[in-house]
């Protein structure tokens, strides 16, 4: 019987991408010693910006999180997304840096570590995967993930070259990222049949999102093109920004006579606890009904859900959101000047910030971020295509390129040495080093909150003894 396994995304990129990750915790843990029965392929739970979130906004050890993560998902994969040589942050780490995070997110309980490069520059993803091989345990899988998009310079051929690259490279499965939504489903039908007859028997995987209307046409496309494994969130959490629904595929699949492995009784509990969750965000106007909807412009665009709903929320804090047509018209012109980076993280709020500014201030590039400044200078890769010559010299003047692997190779320690110092006596552990090297301000001002919170409940304690 054919199978075709389904990752549940509700606990991280369904959540990212239609409440910018404000889920806390606390409002799921009640549901994940059921969802461990579901049988997905894995639960993408951790990552991508849960991590900055979790810190950030929520008052929450991202750390803790995942292992009660673990202890209450012990038969289910835990799959995080890794920005490669960015981790979880917004710049690159050096080598030993991104070792250690990975030996610790692998000790922590994550199995499945889905890394990709905003840039498809491979060379930004292999200290990644050699350290995932390194501290692999015996469920650990490294997926090399591919940033989709369309261009004049993204061809299916350049892809299908690219898959070949990953599997070279040693990756155990490959995933084709659809962060905007999209692919059509002619073009999953090339890409994914071409592909497969690339790889062979390699597990190939498909992430889109519903923004374009276009998913579930794409999905079944790719189904009937050989697609091994598609990413799903649970229905309530589904739709606009997020993935296609968990329960949908469900069904349709099992019309098809198509294997998924998954208990329907089990699914619909998930969906029927995540119900009023929702509900509660919307009532609170974290959820944006503006990121449920479909948008065919994003077509145009090619803008992410995640970037949408932050774009949303930013013009919104600058009660500019009445520019919200004109920097989104503005971000495929920057984008084009940077050579086609696909839009996603880091690129995608880079290219939507730089888009914005641009807008705001009515002349194009009169201030260009600092970190736009970076990437022209080289320091997040290749770009895919040749940067606008005239706006590289505006940045470059007479000086060339770098090289962003010279830099990141590195491996002096200097990054664990200065967290040390900076933290003092707040760090116990490895673990909050690492948030610190990724997020300094957040992870000083959490560990200084847990240490007053301990010391208060210490003499409480006492006082009720
Ligand atoms: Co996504």
């Amino acid at each position: 019987m054919k199978k075709v396994q389904l990752t549940e995304t509700v606990l991280r990129d369904a959540n990212q991408s239609l409440m910018a990750t404000r889920l806390p915790y606390a409002d799921y843990e009640g549901i994940l010693s059921d969802m461990d029965k579901a049988g997905y392929y894995s639960v993408e739970c951790w990552g991508g910006a849960t991590f900055d979130s979790c810190l950030r906004y929520l008052n929450e050890d991202p750390w803790e999180r995942l292992r009660g993560l673990r202890k209450n998902l012990p038969n289910t994969r835990l799959q995080m997304l890794l920005r490669g040589q960015n981790l979880l942050g917004y710049k690159h780490y050096h080598d030993d840096v991104v070792e250690k995070f990975i030996e610790l997110s692998i000790k922590n309980g994550i199995d499945v570590i889905r890394i990709f490069d905003a840039l498809n520059d491979f060379r930004n993803i292999e200290t990644a995967l050699n350290a995932t091989k390194k501290y692999a345990k015996e469920k650990t899988i490294a997926s090399g993930c591919i940033s989709y998009t369309q261009s004049p310079v993204h061809t299916v051929d350049k892809y299908i070259e690219m898959c070949k690259e990953l599997k070279t490279m040693g990756f155990d499965t490959i995933c084709l990222k659809d962060m905007a939504g999209t692919m059509s489903p002619y073009e999953a039908e090339h890409l994914i049949k071409g592909i497969k007859d690339a790889i062979g028997d390699m597990t190939l995987i498909l992430h889109t999102h519903c923004t374009t209307g276009m998913a579930y046409m794409t999905i079944t496309k790719a189904i009937e093109s050989g697609i091994d494994v598609i990413d799903t969130a649970a229905s309530c959490f589904s739709g606009g920004t997020s993935q296609p629904s968990t329960e949908t595929m469900f069904y349709a699949l099992q019309q098809y006579g198509i294997e998924t492995g998954l208990n329907e009784d089990i699914i619909n509990k998930v969906n029927d606890y995540f119900k009023p969750v929702k509900q509660k965000y919307i009532d609170n106007g974290q959820l944006n009904p503006k990121s449920l909807a479909t948008d065919a412009q994003a077509l145009v665009y090619k803008v992410p859900g995640g970037m949408l709903s932050n774009m949303i929320a930013n013009l919104t804090d600058m009660h500019a959101m009445d520019k919200f047509d004109a920097a989104l018209a503005e971000i495929p012109k920057v984008r084009a000047d940077l050579g086609y980076p696909p839009l996603v993280t880091p690129l995608s709020q880079m290219v939507g910030n730089q888009a914005v500014t641009n807008v705001l201030i009515g002349e194009r590039y009169k201030n260009i971020s600092k970190e736009v400044k970076n990437y022209i200078k080289g320091e997040y890769g290749i770009a895919p295509a040749p940067i606008d010559p005239e706006l590289s010299k505006k940045v470059l003047g007479d000086a060339e390129p770098v090289d962003c692997r010279v830099e990141d190779q590195k491996r002096t320690g200097e990054d664990f040495a200065a967290a040390k110092e900076a933290l003092g006596d707040l760090c116990r552990c490895e673990e909050d080093l690492m948030s610190y090297i990724c997020y300094p301000d957040q992870t000083l001002k959490f560990l200084k909150d847990r240490k007053a919170q301990e010391e208060n409940e210490a003499v409480y304690t006492i006082e009720e003894m």
